[in-house]
């Protein structure tokens, strides 16, 4: 779609049936937050709370993606906060790679329209898309730059509720990101 805004992805995708998934949604999860942030924060896919309300991250992982957030300061309405999936996959099984693939439209039209200056993938699936072939634990924590863009490596916020020592390493990495923003300037 030429000079399409987020307005028009979003209720294209509510209509959208490009994988299998769209069948067992309730609600599409296309994202929230500034139109023109300087950040977005890409998880992995809606959860069962998500699914009901349309929201990304509004559920338990999401009480924990808040927490992270005050640590660089900002709240949600100052960043850009989406998925790399839009609609849940059922049983909160992780999305398949022709799901991710047939999503990733709306998602590369997030970015390009958004234009972020910083991109926070977290989880193994959406740190993939932006460092494919590196291990998370080897990457977390991290940024690189292309293109005048930075992109910083995280673990998922839920990995805090299965583990708790992951709360203390996604604090210290949010730490390290609040330091980017800082050296960057975003
Ligand atoms: N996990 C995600 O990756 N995204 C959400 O929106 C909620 C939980």
């Amino acid at each position: 779609m030429k000079n399409c805004s987020l307005k028009d992805y979003k209720n294209e995708s509510e209509h959208c049936q490009l994988c299998s998934i769209s069948k067992s949604r309730n609600k599409v999860v296309f994202g929230t937050g500034d139109e023109k942030a300087n950040i977005m924060f890409i998880g992995e896919a809606p959860g069962e709370t998500e699914d009901r309300i349309g929201q990304p991250f509004v559920g338990k992982a999401g009480e924990v993606f808040s927490d992270l957030l005050k640590i660089i300061g900002m709240s949600r309405s100052q960043i850009y906060l989406t998925n790399m999936v839009k609609c849940r996959p059922s049983n909160n099984r992780d999305p398949l790679p022709e799901e991710i693939s047939a999503c990733s439209k709306y998602l590369d039209a997030q970015l390009a329209i958004v234009m972020p200056q910083l991109i926070v993938p977290m989880g193994k699936f959406a740190v993939g898309k932006f460092f494919p072939g590196i291990a998370l634990k080897d990457i977390h924590g991290k940024a690189k730059m292309e293109d005048d863009t930075v992109t910083f490596a995280m673990y998922h916020p839920a990995a805090a509720l299965y583990n708790v020592n992951m709360k203390k390493i996604l604090e210290e990495d949010m730490g390290r990101l609040k330091f980017v923003i800082q050296r960057f300037g975003v």
